[in-house]
């Protein structure tokens, strides 16, 4: 035997000459619950993670920085007596959002504050648009994102995510904030988001799941791959900075086909779903947490993720460091 590939892996100083894929904390966000009562409330589904008061926020925020994360993206519990069918809470800018990022920037000027954009925890109907007669209108509800994008931005918002899935909807953001002076906040779309049971978690924490039916005629079929291409295409002529893949873990494909197919920086989101599976296994003593998390983020950085998305970004940071 002349060929041996167990030589290139002989010691870690050997590993190292040729490991093709490296993970640190700056290539993780952290997405955070925010609420608008007092104090921190446990979410069973996802155990670790909290919804926030404004000023826990603050604690968290101060705690995730001094561990290296300098990136979060906040997502609302809103107040059932606060939704509506056209969502106007979304646009409202003495808000829960708007607080929380002015809050934010206040304290922290260099924190990167990253917004999500879509009407689901606002709307009476759990969805992430209009919906009439049981359909959810699309140009009806991009006029009413980017009123939610603009306030963002008012507040001081550094990247605007619409999370949506309506057409047009990065093309019509770009033109709303350009128009107001705004042409250095960005955009990540969420390019490639499928219709997923692994949100359920992310639904229960937010009190935010359809009230009917389900999100397959805006959402992508898991079954797809190639209509991710069209997105891409869309996504790039309508002035998208970056391009996300969600979720991550099951769609490492369409991960590895975005990076092959656009210039752009991607992002993968590792969603609630897959964070209360590696968080149940470990709970019950059945993988090894820390190994477990930081394989799955490498592998998600290894299929082309250049950001990721995950609830671990401060544990993972923590581990990294260690
Ligand atoms: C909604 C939104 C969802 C997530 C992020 N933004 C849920 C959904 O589309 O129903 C899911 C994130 C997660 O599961 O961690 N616009």
């Amino acid at each position: 035997m002349y060929v041996r590939p167990r030589r290139n892996r002989k010691s870690e100083a050997v590993r190292g000459y040729h490991r093709e894929t490296w993970l640190a904390p700056q290539h993780l966000v952290l997405p955070l619950f925010i609420h608008g009562g007092d104090g921190r409330e446990g979410i069973d589904s996802m155990p670790g993670c909290e919804r926030l008061s404004v000023a826990e926020l603050l604690v968290e925020v101060d705690a995730a920085r001094a561990e290296g994360i300098h990136s979060v993206v906040l997502f609302p519990k809103i107040e059932e007596r606060l939704k509506s069918s056209h969502g106007e809470e979304s646009h409202n800018p003495d808000g829960l959002v708007p607080r929380a990022i002015a809050a934010l920037k206040e304290r922290f000027s260099d924190l990167t504050v990253i917004t999500d954009v879509a009407l689901d925890p606002y709307s009476s109907d759990g969805h992430d648009g209009i919906v009439q007669g049981g359909r959810v209108l699309n140009d009806e509800t991009v006029e009413v994102l980017q009123l939610q994008a603009l306030c963002q931005a008012r507040a001081g918002a550094d990247i605007i995510a619409p999370s949506d899935m309506m057409d047009g909807r990065v093309g019509a953001i770009r033109e709303a904030l350009d128009a107001e002076g705004f042409s250095e906040v960005s955009i990540l779309s969420y390019t490639a988001k499928y219709a997923s049971a692994y949100y359920g978690p992310f639904r229960d924490a937010l009190d935010s799941a359809p009230k009917f039916g389900d999100k397959k005629t805006y959402q992508m079929d898991p079954a797809n791959v190639r209509e991710a291409i069209r997105e891409i295409e869309l996504d790039e002529q309508e002035g998208a900075d970056i391009l996300m893949v969600k979720p991550a873990m099951p769609y490492l494909d369409v991960i590895a086909m975005m990076r092959a197919n656009t210039a752009l920086p991607i992002a993968a989101y590792q969603v609630s779903g897959e964070y209360a599976m590696l968080k149940a296994a470990a709970q019950n003593g059945w993988l090894d947490e820390r190994k477990v998390v930081l394989e799955a983020l490498m592998a998600i950085r290894r299929a082309g993720a250049d950001v990721i998305f995950t609830y671990f970004a401060r544990a993972a940071a923590r581990w990294l460091a260690a």
